[in-house]
């Protein structure tokens, strides 16, 4: 389906609908998923958090991406998400236009890889499939069934091997090197 709901870019005032709308589709427990340990103190990539915005009920939907690095080589990727859309807009094509216009920001910004852990037939129509076993790995449990991958740049992941980590986390483990 067509969504007729234009994403626009979130801004800070979109914060707490956002925290709000996050709790609603995924519960309080959503924090202690295996995604959040890559986005502690980590900063969501500039121009790719969006929102879609309904008349009556606000923020209706949210997509945001996080810089991640993998493995020794500290290849660059992003983590996709959360997505989430309102109980009472969902299935109205909110989500894959999110996703769609964030992708090809995303591309158009340069990056190559995308990762996420997530419902692997609804992210299929956007392009993700499942990450071979073993190549990547998350720091936390995660089903290997629902932690998939899209390339923006073609053979992104050949390249991608080993602990998935925050980018900044790497930046100041570099730091603490040169000390
Ligand atoms: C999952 C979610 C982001 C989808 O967004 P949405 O705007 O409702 O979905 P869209 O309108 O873009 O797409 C709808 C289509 O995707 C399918 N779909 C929706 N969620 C799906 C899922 N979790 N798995 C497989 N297919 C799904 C719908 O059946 C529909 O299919 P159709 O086009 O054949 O009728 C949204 O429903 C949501 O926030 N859900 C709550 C959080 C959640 O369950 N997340 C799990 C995914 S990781």
């Amino acid at each position: 389906m067509t969504s007729s709901y234009l994403p626009e870019a979130a801004t800070p005032a979109d914060e707490p609908a956002i925290e709000s709308l996050l709790d609603l589709t995924f519960g309080l427990s959503r924090r202690t998923k295996t995604s959040y340990r890559l986005r502690e103190g980590n900063t969501a990539i500039d121009g790719l958090s969006m929102v879609v915005r309904d008349p009556d009920l606000g923020v209706v939907g949210t997509i945001s991406y996080w810089p991640l690095r993998i493995g020794e080589a500290g290849t660059e990727a992003l983590l996709l998400g959360p997505i989430a859309i309102h109980p009472d807009r969902q299935n109205q094509g909110i989500g894959l236009s999110l996703m769609r216009t964030t992708l090809a920001k995303a591309a158009a910004q340069g990056h190559a890889l995308v990762i996420l852990v997530g419902d692997a037939p609804y992210y299929a129509r956007v392009g993700f499939m499942k990450v071979p076993d073993g190549q990547l790995i998350l720091p936390g449990p995660v089903d290997p069934r629902r932690f998939l991958f899209l390339e923006l740049r073609a053979g992104a992941l050949s390249a991608a091997h080993g602990l998935v980590y925050p980018a900044n986390r790497f930046a100041r483990t570099r730091m603490a090197e040169a000390d």
